[in-house]
């Protein structure tokens, strides 16, 4: 008896389905939960069941050998929270892990909602502008770089480098060849920062050299543990903020329930992650043959995980291509991942969304929204601009 493997032809990373890529993660889904990617040479789960199954199954579906499918960045990953299993990954992710908790991260609280009131009160000044250059890097460029601990004189190159860090994550296509100057150059300035110990005082990277100090972590995982936070926490969030408004600007309606109830702004921006997750997959190497549905993925083969088709599999969300901020179960997306990699910035990443929805649903009635522009990385789901108006609210009293 013969047996065909589920398997695919298309290319998640070519441009076109950069800028759109629901209906063929869609068709993917429907060929099965498991499919082989011939223009990638890797497996992709492509189903909620099965990807979140494997963010619970590190011993199988591991992290160790990287999460990207290019070898050289597999390579710069190693000695990363994210490119490592238990017990080496629960060991480096408790040595400023502490610092990421909704308890330590409560006193920014008021910080992040000042930013973002100051914020829109600029924005409404101004009517029109660019929703993603002044409206979603501001809070995350206002925040990140200094919790993070990068000093100011590199503040302009972060942008470019985390765009770096997550083309360079997936296929070695041109995209990803024309980011690896940039990921050398960040990979290179976080070893130095490690040697000059130039790092924001109270920051995640004093707190990396305050573990070397103790002679928790040794010298040469210092920069690898820098980077862990810095790429993550920038694109991935801006990313969040600039669909939001892109959602809200198409779905007005939807505005209209969340400026009806505030208390419903955390489930909304579930939503907005859960409908345009800003990763769209990482992967893993199976440790040992694995059978899902029938197919059996052989030991020592990449398999994405594809968070953004999960979080559009119908046989999870009703009607998953509708924007519903009441919807009961989006907490349930794995845009942050799932299990023992689960994204360990979700609590800052959600006080800055929460803080921006908040400010705007008091104060804005609309957005008006024009042609929006994608982003061409290879991992993160992004608006590169979208021309927006805001609508004021009406002044009550
Ligand atoms: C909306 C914003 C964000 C999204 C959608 C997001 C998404 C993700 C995803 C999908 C993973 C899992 C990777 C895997 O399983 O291989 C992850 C891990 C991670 N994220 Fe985030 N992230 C966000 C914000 C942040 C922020 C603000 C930070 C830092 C302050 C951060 C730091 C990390 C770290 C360190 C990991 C590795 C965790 C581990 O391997 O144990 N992320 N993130």
């Amino acid at each position: 008896m013969t047996t065909t493997i589920p398997s695919s032809d298309l290319d998640l990373y070519c441009d076109e389905l950069i800028r759109e890529p629901y209906e063929a993660y869609r068709e993917l889904r429907g060929i099965g939960p498991v499919v082989w990617l011939e223009a990638s040479h890797a497996w992709a789960l492509t189903r909620y069941a099965e990807v979140k199954a494997a963010t619970e199954n590190w011993q199988i579906f591991s992290s160790a050998e990287g999460v990207s499918l290019t070898p050289f960045t597999n390579e710069t990953l190693r000695g990363t929270i994210l490119a490592s299993d238990p017990p080496l990954h629960d060991h480096l992710r408790s040595v400023v892990g502490e610092r990421l908790t909704p308890r330590s991260l409560r006193p920014m609280r008021a910080q992040i909602q000042s930013i973002a009131e100051d914020l829109v009160t600029t924005l409404l000044r101004r009517g029109s502008f660019d929703a993603v250059t002044d409206l979603a890097r501001v809070l995350p460029m206002g925040i990140v770089p200094a919790f993070v601990g990068w000093p100011d004189d590199v503040h302009d190159k972060l942008l470019p480098w985390a765009a770096a860090a997550f083309d360079t994550m997936e296929p070695p296509n041109e995209r990803c060849k024309a980011s690896m100057g940039g990921r050398r150059s960040m990979f290179e300035y976080a070893v130095g920062l490690t040697e000059s110990r130039n790092v924001v005082p109270g920051s995640l990277g004093a707190g990396v050299l305050d573990a070397l100090d103790r002679g928790d972590v040794e010298p040469a995982q210092c920069p690898a543990l820098l980077l862990d936070y810095l790429a993550p926490a920038l694109d991935t969030t801006i990313s969040a903020v600039g669909s939001a408004v892109w959602l809200f600007g198409r779905y007005p309606e939807q505005w209209d329930r969340i400026r009806q109830d505030l208390t419903i702004i955390p489930n909304a921006f579930n939503e907005v992650l859960r409908m345009e997750s800003p990763a769209r997959a990482f992967s893993r190497v199976t440790t040992e043959p694995v059978t899902i549905a029938g197919t059996t993925i052989p030991a020592g083969q990449r398999v994405l995980l594809l968070w953004a088709s999960a979080n559009r599999d119908e046989r999870m969300f009703e009607r998953p291509e509708e924007f519903d901020v009441t919807r009961l179960n989006a907490n349930a997306h794995v845009a942050f991942g799932f299990g023992v990699h689960g994204c360990a910035g979700q609590g800052l990443a959600r006080l800055e969304g929460h803080a921006i929805l908040g400010a705007l649903a008091t104060r804005v009635a609309r957005f008006d929204i024009g042609t929006p522009t994608m982003a061409m990385n290879n991992v993160i789901r992004a608006l590169a601009a979208l021309p927006v108006t805001l609508i004021p609210a009406p002044v009550s009293g």
